[in-house]
């Protein structure tokens, strides 16, 4: 099920889950853009292993693939009892990647509906259901967050963005979050350029982004992450726009190591700094940033690229690959539910409770 809400494949933009009843398949992000080649996952371990090694990622994506994860569990459970099959799947899923609250809420939302069910054969049915609908609702909120979007920032005419990571069709269910917005300013005619940093270590930008909006025919322009500062220096770039793997209770954002760096810039240059993200990022049972498990990878990400060498042989590495954007330095958070300006703690109890 490639095409989740009856949009067109092409106002989605590439979309890189296909939901077939019976598997899962998953563009292979590891290859782009060099190769095209998708994975078949037929049970929730291959899920798990393809969202650790990167197949499939973007805090959306990688929930929707996890849900999709506990309704193949639960096609293949039986042969002994299914309900310990099935919540072990859901504890082998949860233990794939720590930062995207959007796999942790994902499961939890699976684990409800299994809990209501009473034979085997309900949960087949009902936990696909569920999953398919997470599916449609993450396209849903990417289409209602860029109107949001879109309102706040009423551009009179065309406007320059900069956007970090990868945030579009491919990180999620389909059109994207902050590339949403990218894509619904195209739509309007109020698109210039976008510059995309190339997202240093696993080139998120340069790899996934460049070649989404290229595929797509709307205006990009790569830049090494170091010249963001020299960009916005120029005056050129209206906002920052990204999105995000984590908001806290306060209004703090986890996203892509090098997010804090662009806030850091967009306020010295007086540049709008937006997140983009469905309530499913939102996290309001941890109380700031500084709570959020940030994930580690291994130094080889930095050392080197596709097996060359970058670096001097085994030298030390440091690799967190997300990062805490204090809630001070954002100008709005943007949901499907609406818009938190200036965030913090009153703003965002206000939307979410
Ligand atoms: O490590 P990744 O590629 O999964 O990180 C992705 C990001 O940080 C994205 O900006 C975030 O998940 C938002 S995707 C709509």
């Amino acid at each position: 099920m490639a095409n989740q809400s009856g949009q067109s494949e092409r106002k989605l933009g590439t979309v890189a889950l296909r939901w077939h009843g019976h598997s899962l398949e998953l563009l292979d992000q590891r290859l782009l853009p060099t190769e095209e080649h998708w994975i078949t996952a037929e049970g929730a371990t291959a899920v798990a292993q393809c969202i650790r090694d990167m197949v499939v990622r973007g805090a959306p994506a990688i929930g929707i693939s996890a849900a999709y994860g506990v309704a193949l569990a639960a096609r293949h459970a039986g042969g002994g009892d299914w309900k310990a099959e099935i919540l072990q799947a859901i504890r082998v899923l949860a233990e794939s990647r720590p930062t995207a609250v959007n796999l942790f809420w994902a499961l939890q939302r699976m684990e409800r509906v299994f809990h209501e069910c009473h034979s085997l054969e309900e949960a087949t049915k009902r936990l696909a259901a569920e999953a398919e609908h997470i599916h449609e609702e993450d396209v849903d909120a990417n289409l209602a967050m860029a109107d949001h979007a879109l309102e706040l920032i009423n551009p009179e005419s065309a406007i320059s963005v900069l956007t970090h990571c990868n945030t579009g069709a491919l990180a999620t269910g389909g059109y994207g979050t902050a590339l949403g917005v990218i894509r619904r300013l195209h739509e309007r005619g109020r698109l210039k350029e976008v510059f995309a940093d190339e997202t240093r270590p696993w080139l998120q930008g340069s790899r996934l982004t460049a070649w989404e909006l290229s595929r797509d025919g709307i205006p990009v322009t790569l830049n090494a992450d170091g010249a963001a500062a020299a960009i916005l220096a120029r005056g050129e770039v209206s906002w920052i726009v990204v999105g995000a793997d984590r908001i806290t209770a306060n209004g703090d954002v986890a996203n892509k190591i090098g997010t804090y760096n662009l806030a850091v810039l967009a306020r010295h240059h007086k540049v709008g700094f937006m997140v983009v993200a469905p309530s499913s990022t939102i996290d309001m049972s941890l109380s700031s940033g500084k709570d959020i498990p940030i994930e580690e990878r291994n130094g080889n990400e930095v050392r080197e690229i596709r097996g060359i060498p970058l670096a001097p042989d085994g030298v030390k590495v440091f690799n967190p690959v997300f990062d805490v954007t204090p809630a001070s330095l954002i100008d709005a958070i943007v949901t499907e539910k609406g818009v938190v300006k200036n965030p913090n703690i009153t703003g965002m109890q206000a939307l979410f409770g």
